[in-house]
């Protein structure tokens, strides 16, 4: 497309036709501006290293933020149903915040997301031995996780939209997961509002892998009060219960005439306050669903009645989390000064069982040298 100053001289030699025709065109190259990419610093981590905040804006101006430093989703603006951008997900302006306070907001999860039990697994006859940060597990990776490191980062081009491509390197022993595991994440921002997160990795020595996102979504906008009101399908007929921990059981249970079916869309609030032993465990739900079928398919979807705003995901994993982030308690300050309510966001966290490692019978979390390790979870915004 021609310039905007190529135009306003083409308009200047053609008279009043010549203009007109150039004001059109201008209009036009406002409002079909390409897909950019671009990067500000985001400030320094505890240990000085400086790291950045891209902006991938798409061709309808809709826009994610995304820092290097735990390859964190810092912002999603997306238009509610009058037009209206706003920000759709949970986090903080800067650096230290996100280091000190932050419950994984909008981060990369790894090496293991969610739980293994009493932070201990075997492995072709070895144990290995994780750092325990929740209860008697681990959690999350672990005291440093993909969470709390700083990815290199090089933009990249896709056919409809802007990318992110994020890498690191785990060394063997890291956090306790044996393996050189070499890490890559591609965050693509489509044309049609759509967050494409793809991961591969490979490693030189048998280990377990279950990478995850953990953004907080509130479709209202951030900050904006709780999400009981948002509606919920997930396209699952089982979840894990778990034990006290969190742990789960190793039952596959059928989600029929439970608080837990949600393959008919229901208001997050409408069952989260019952007496049910497994939502007193999570203090809401915090369980890992079951998904239906296989392949890069439809996983769960979430509606605002306020705003319109619909998230759908799409995820090639056989389980998601869904977190209703109970354990935000309305003290924690966020983005432009906005705070948290208990229930102020979800979580989708597309990935393996909790605790695979320990469950034989759970889908594997294997990854032999050799073999690569594919992931693909989309976040597809729209209105209704
Ligand atoms: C996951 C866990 C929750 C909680 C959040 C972060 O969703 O399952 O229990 O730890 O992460 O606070």
């Amino acid at each position: 497309m021609k310039s905007l100053a190529t135009m306003k001289s083409f308009a200047r030699t053609q008279g009043r036709a010549g203009l007109l025709a150039g004001a059109a065109l201008a209009l036009l190259a406002a409002s079909v501006s390409a897909d950019s990419i671009t990067r500000t610093p985001f400030g320094k981590t505890k240990n000085g290293q400086a790291v950045s905040l891209y902006t991938l804006t798409n061709a309808r101006g809709a826009q994610v933020k995304i820092t290097n430093y735990g390859g964190i989703v810092q912002s999603i603006r997306v238009p509610d149903r009058q037009g209206r951008l706003g920000d759709v997900v949970l986090g903080f302006d800067s650096i230290p915040r996100y280091e000190k306070d932050s419950p994984y907001f909008g981060a990369l999860i790894g090496r293991y997301g969610n739980r293994i039990a009493k932070g201990r697994f075997t492995l072709d006859g070895e144990t290995y031995k994780l750092f325990v940060n929740n209860g008697p597990n681990s959690l999350h990776g672990g005291k440093v996780g993909f969470d709390k490191r700083v990815w290199k980062a090089t933009t990249t081009k896709a056919a409809h939209g802007v990318g992110l491509a994020l890498s690191l390197l785990s060394k063997d022993g890291d956090e306790g997961y044996p393996g050189n595991l070499d890490m890559r994440v591609v965050y693509t921002w489509t044309d049609d509002d759509a967050l494409r997160i793809s991961y591969t990795a490979t490693t030189d020595k048998d280990t377990v892998l279950n990478p995850t996102n953990h953004t907080y979504f509130n479709l209202a906008g951030q900050g904006n009060g709780t999400v009981l009101d948002t509606r919920m399908m997930i396209n699952a007929s089982r979840y894990t219960p778990v034990d006290k921990t969190q742990i789960p059981t190793g039952a596959l249970a059928l989600v029929a005439g439970t608080p837990f079916d949600f393959r008919r869309p229901h208001a997050i609030g409408e069952r989260i306050g019952r007496p049910n032993p497994q939502l007193l465990i999570g203090k809401g739900y915090d369980h890992n669903f079951v998904l239906s079928g296989s392949g890069l398919r439809l996983s769960a979807r979430a509606s605002s009645p306020r705003t319109g705003r619909v998230l759908t995901e799409y995820t090639d994993q056989p389980g998601v989390q869904l977190y209703t982030g109970n354990f935000l308690d309305g003290k924690l300050k966020g983005k432009g000064g906005k705070t948290y309510a208990t229930r102020g966001a979800f979580c989708l966290e597309a990935q393996h069982f909790p605790d695979s490692p320990n469950h034989p019978e759970f889908p594997t979390t294997e990854l032999k040298p050799g073999e690569t390790y594919h992931q693909t979870t989309v976040y597809q915004f729209s209105v209704r």
